[in-house]
């Protein structure tokens, strides 16, 4: 018998099911009393996993216990939520997701694996995956953004970042795709509220990126707290044993989200606890996170037979497999072993230097405002966030701390020694008196957004606009940074201010890359994962609209449109501007009639017509002209970055295999149909910038 048969055989069913119980430790376990509990669940087999503790001591600690002191010395699995950064912090994901660069989006991940690992964790509860089109939502902050080619590839790039090359190394991650699915779609917005899908847009929206993880190799996947009309997905057995299980055959763990199985009694859909847990198995979730909800009902599941043992077992061995991958058996002290080297540490910090740069969207910018001239003496700084490096981390900042995080006042001071930049938080209007330029730092509070913190409006908050109007009647240049965990509807500001930045939260760094950019030291290059709204009333937003019967016509009033608003977003999705301008020229596709198993070549020659260096950014979409389902009017297919000196053209180029013009069809199965496609390529989302062809699919030559 094998390591985990062996134990299988051995284990008590109190034991089996301290195996599926995930229970919190570290800082969020206040009293003696309930620490004490923990570690006396840990000697008796009754808790197999804890999240929210780190520290390689402590862990070491709680683990020795574990092995030593339970019954059969099964490791413990210990998780936390290192979503951007461990004790280095690097932009928010919404941010990171503006990189569009698979290998950063990689490596950030990477590093934050290898600083977790180091404090003894062994899971992480991320990449989060959740296509996001409603900015009310306070998680859209953790997203991919609302495209999910882009989330697909965030959950390849993530999932091979937190889990290296070997899950058994000491620096690797256990990663955990969430949250299992159409989370992003609660209703008007609102957290935890219920989600209305389809069952095309779950195909076509929500899934693909969980492929992707699966597809990746993602060790577990956790379900959403939502339901999808009326099927808690904490105990939806169709998508999780259906699709997941069956249909991508994904034999990782399952682990339910913070208190999640409990929570469906409030659901409405389990009458007690015994339910719950016999819901929340029998659909296939192996861990219960904090709910207490196995340990209390799975015992009494069995007793009214709504349970198997068969089932527990099935849960068990994916846990056991899951620490043996880990490495966990072999040395269970692996991680939290490794020395810390300083150079590696300065190399993250480098790192977190260039993502945030990367990260920092130009939203807009009259000529000639930014970079700020080399000239420039007397800067006025205004705002709260710009001197409030604990906010720069974000909501979700996992071990990094305030005091190592740079302050947008420290960045500037750096960057610019020969200035002299006066701040203060607030109605400092008079410090501008002398200033050349004002920056003018306004949004969100870091808790503004993240989980539990959503918002019915999206405009600034408290009296930020008076002191915003207040400094424009000064007659002064004025650059905004726009902190935010997501876009906010601000035209009055995008009209007004003469530069305006969109600095979302950028980490451990924020301060040297917001002056990295501001300097013009580094040339802007990141682009919205998201479009940006003129109003709310205009959420959710998003460019892969499908075409209507009466298409937009602002001239035309039986037309799909608003009476009050414009249609389009105030930014497209892709928008993003550098201080260099680009141009896109003589756009090819060859061979433009293919067939099934074939590949397009597409390529445009892209031209720097500006006088200063930079990298560019082309989107590839599709359009599926006539279909027997009505096609987005565009859908991404690629993204392609090139670094172009002042004047310089260059060539981007994409095999696009034809079965990328597949879609889901009447029938809700992959159909690939023959016809004509448009093929777009442009600096975002915004067709009327597109160069456009048109390819065509033959039918397959049936062989003779
Ligand atoms: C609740 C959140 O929804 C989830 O994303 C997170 O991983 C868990 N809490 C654990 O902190």
């Amino acid at each position: 018998m094998g390591r985990i048969d062996t134990l299988l055989a051995a284990l008590t069913i109190e034991e089996k099911i301290g195996q599926l119980n995930m229970v919190p430790a570290g800082q969020t376990v206040t009293g003696p009393g309930e620490l004490r509990d923990v570690h006396e669940g840990i000697r008796t087999g009754r808790i197999g996993a804890l999240l929210n503790l780190w520290g390689a001591d402590e862990v070491r600690a709680v683990q020795r216990l574990a092995v030593e002191e339970s019954r059969l010395g099964i490791p413990l699995l210990i998780g936390l939520d290192v979503i951007h950064g461990h004790r280095t912090i690097f932009p928010v994901p919404l941010a990171e997701a503006c990189m569009f660069a698979p290998d950063l989006w990689e490596k950030t991940a990477r590093a934050a694996a290898e600083e977790a690992a180091q404090d003894g964790v062994a899971m992480t509860f991320a990449p989060m995956l959740d296509v996001a089109r409603d900015p009310r939502w306070g998680r859209i902050v953790e997203s991919p953004g609302e495209d999910p080619w882009v989330a697909s590839e965030i959950a390849a790039a993530k999932t091979r970042g937190f889990q290296g090359h070997d899950l058994a190394a000491a620096d690797s991650l256990a990663a955990t795709a969430k949250h299992f699915c159409a989370y992003g779609a609660v209703t008007a917005g609102r957290e935890y509220a219920s989600a209305e899908v389809s069952e095309r847009t779950l195909r076509e929206i929500y899934l693909p990126p969980f492929s992707a993880a699966v597809a990746a190799g993602t060790a577990a996947i956790m379900p959403a707290f939502i339901d999808i009309a009326g099927a808690p997905m904490t105990a939806n057995a169709p998508l999780l044993q259906g699709w997941l299980r069956g249909d991508l055959g994904f034999d990782g763990v399952l682990i339910s989200d913070y208190n999640a199985i409990t929570e469906l009694l409030n659901h409405g859909v389990a009458g007690d606890l015994a339910e719950a847990a016999a819901l929340a198995l029998n659909a296939g979730v192996d861990i219960d996170m904090t709910s207490n909800a196995y340990v209390r009902g799975l015992p009494e599941a069995l007793r009214r037979g709504l349970v198997t043992v068969t089932e527990i077992d099935a849960s068990v061995r994916r846990v056991l497999k899951l620490k043996e991958r880990l490495g966990l058996f072999d040395d269970p002290y692996r991680r939290g072993s490794a020395v810390l080297h300083a150079a590696k540490a300065a190399k993250r910090r480098e790192l977190a230097r260039e993502v945030g740069r990367r990260a920092i969207v130009l939203l807009t910018c009259r000529a000639g405002i930014l970079p700020l001239s080399p000239e420039m003496r007397r800067i006025a700084l205004i705002g709260p966030l710009a001197a409030a490096p604990g906010e720069m981390l974000g909501p979700w900042a996992s071990a990094g701390r305030a005091l190592s995080a740079v302050s947008i006042l420290e960045g500037l001071k750096a960057a610019l020694p020969q200035c002299r930049i006066n701040h203060a938080p607030g109605a400092a209007v008079e410090l501008c008196a002398d200033a050349e330029v004002v920056v003018l730092c306004l949004g969100e509070a870091a808790a503004m957004s993240g989980e539990a913190a959503s918002r019915a409006a999206l405009g600034l908050p408290g009296h930020q606009r008076e002191l915003a109007e207040a400094v424009f009647t000064l007659g002064k240049p004025v650059v905004i940074l726009l902190f935010s965990g997501r876009p906010l509807a601000l035209p009055w500001l995008f009209e007004r201010a003469d530069a305006v930045v969109a600095t979302w939260f950028l980490g451990s760094e924020a301060g040297n890359a917001v002056a990295d950019v501001l300097t013009g030291r580094f040339n802007p290059t990141a682009r919205l994962p998201v479009s940006w709204p003129r109003d709310v009333g205009q959420v959710p937003i998003f460019y892969s609209q499908r075409p209507t019967g009466r298409p937009t016509n602002e001239d035309e009033h039986y037309t799909s449109k608003y009476l009050d608003v414009p249609a389009t977003p105030q930014f497209p999705f892709g928008h993003g501007l550098s201080y260099s301008r680009f141009g896109v020229l003589d756009l090819r596709c060859s061979p433009s009639w293919v067939k099934a198993g074939e590949c397009v070549e597409v390529s445009a020659t892209v031209r720097n017509d500006s006088q200063v260096d930079g990298e560019a950014t082309l989107f590839l979409f599709v359009r599926d002209v006539v279909a027997s389902v009505a096609r987005p009017l565009l859908e991404l297919k690629g993204v392609r970055k090139i670094v172009l000196a002042a004047g310089q053209d260059g060539q981007v180029m994409w095999r696009l295999p034809v079965e990328a013009l597949a879609f889901i069809g009447p029938r809700l199965d992959p159909v690939l149909e023959p016809g004509r496609f448009e093929i777009h390529v442009g600096q975002s989302a915004d067709p009327a910038e597109h160069l456009t062809a048109v390819i065509e699919l033959g039918r397959r030559t049936e062989p003779a």
